[in-house]
């Protein structure tokens, strides 16, 4: 079969319902729990910070599609159904006999995948008649996206951003003010939990872990203000299913299957979306592909983290989830990849790893920027630094093939585009871009503050 460079479905060809991966996990993620209380959340603990609708899909373990709501539809068609690209220019440039694909999410503002989930969010919020919401964002992605998506629907936005984005990517925050959000550096001085963390450290660079205390916070404060969250939930890999949907089909109608599935992996979101229904496949004993995801070593929540249960933000605010984590309070270096600096992991991404369903690497800095340059040269999109680590994931296992010389097929999601991450490529370019790697003295800090959960642990 001859295989175009680059197949894009057709509109009607677009999923019409989301795929819930829980529905078909042989064991579910443990539940997440109320830190009041000690005992599993139930929906309705989750109202004062999330919106109904949202809250339902994050206790949902049993429908296994959910109707995509026509508004939703209308928004996800302007930039929807994203290419799948064959990298025949990657594959020749690597003389790998493996055939290299990836799922290309950096068509629309945002400039990533964020926007899948950030249109549902603000649709929810409309639909429960909420006045405001708030979030945080790290690299600047998700902020972006949910401003776009809040302008859409008319709701009024504030993003806290981690500082250490902030200060490298000052046109991240104008992109953002476009859509009328406000957008405050995070530690900042107005929330209580971002002042005891400048408090303790007047110079902290920030974190997701602590831009989502400061979101939270305004939220629960705020009157018809809730919080929405761009990755780790269980509602966003179900609305990043849509990136694996559109994938199987593309793969389907090329006579493609991955045998290899990589992504790169900040709180799971878009590794989890991707992977969604080719994990279905293994868990139904249909097929066997590989599933790999790619952290930073900076950040390793996977590869050398505890699974345990965690706090998902730094001021200890939000329910305990059971995952891979660094610990609430671990502030990793201020690595390029902003969008994967957070302590911990989805907890469906966290299950499927522990129960050995899916493998993990970290790769440093430095050998991810080489692969997102050659990357570039290739294939002529600029990738995010986040979605780099994805494509060094891929390139080392088809270096693996060409020694092997197996003609493996592997799928990769791209996920963004790194335009506002040029500081990054400034400073790989020059050479003066640092490779940080936490000692187990560090990891070990943030182990040793882990909350205990009678009977859980
Ligand atoms: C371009 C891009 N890729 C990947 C990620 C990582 O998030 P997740 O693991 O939720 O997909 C981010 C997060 O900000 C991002 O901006």
């Amino acid at each position: 079969m001859n295989i175009p460079h680059r197949l894009y479905l057709t509109e009607d060809q677009m999923p019409k319902q989301w795929y819930n991966l829980r529905a078909d996990m042989k064991e579910q993620p443990d539940p997440m729990m109320n830190p009041g209380t000690m005992q599993p959340a139930v929906e309705e603990d989750l109202y004062p910070v999330f919106c109904k609708a949202l809250a339902h899909q994050e206790m949902d373990a049993e429908t296994r599609y959910i109707d995509i709501p026509d508004e939703i539809l209308d928004m996800y068609k302007i930039y929807r159904p994203s290419p799948l690209v064959r990298a025949y220019n990657l594959e020749k440039e690597l003389g790998t006999p493996a055939k290299i694909y990836y799922k290309f999410e950096g068509n629309n503002t945002s400039g990533s995948h964020k926007l899948n989930s950030a249109i549902a969010q603000a649709y929810y919020a409309k639909e429960q008649g909420l006045t405001s919401l708030t979030t945080e964002t790290g690299a600047g992605q998700w902020g972006t996206a949910l401003a776009e998506a809040c302008a859409y629907f008319h709701i009024p936005l504030t993003v806290f951003m981690v500082k250490a984005s902030y200060q490298q990517k000052p046109f991240r925050k104008a992109v953002m003010s476009v859509f009328d959000a406000q957008v405050i550096a995070s530690p900042s001085d107005t929330t209580q939990a971002g002042r005891k963390i400048l408090a303790n450290d007047p110079d902290c660079t920030g974190s997701l872990g602590c831009a989502i205390s400061e979101a939270v916070e305004k939220a629960v404060t705020t009157e018809g203000c809730r919080y929405v969250l761009g990755s780790v939930l269980n509602q966003v890999l179900l609305h990043q299913s849509i990136i694996g949907l559109e994938s199987k089909t593309a793969m389907e109608q090329l006579g493609e299957y991955p045998d290899i599935v990589i992504g790169c992996a900040g709180g799971g979101s878009n590794l989890g979306g991707l992977m969604a229904p080719f994990m279905q496949d293994k868990l139904l004993g249909r097929a066997d592909p590989r599933f790999i995801a790619v952290e930073p070593a900076s950040c390793p929540s996977l590869t050398r983290g505890r699974y345990a249960y965690d706090f998902c933000d730094t001021g200890k605010t939000t329910p305990l989830a059971k995952m891979y984590t660094l610990g609430s309070g671990f502030i990793p270096s201020p690595n390029h990849a902003g969008g994967l600096r957070y302590h911990g992991m989805s907890p469906i991404l966290s299950k499927l790893y522990h129960d050995g369903y899916m493998e993990a690497v970290a790769y440093e800095q430095t050998k991810v920027f080489e692969a997102a340059t050659m990357f570039a040269k290739c294939e002529t999109i600029l990738p995010a630094p986040e979605s780099s680590h994805a494509i060094l994931g891929a390139v080392e296992e088809a270096l693996k093939c060409k020694e092997s010389g197996e003609a493996k097929t592997i799928l990769f999601g791209l996920t963004g585009t790194g335009y506002f991450d040029m500081t990054a490529y400034d400073a790989f370019r020059n050479g003066t871009m640092p490779d940080y790697i936490p000692t187990d003295e560090d990891l070990r800090r943030g182990f040793d503050a882990l909350p205990q959960v009678p009977g859980r642990d």
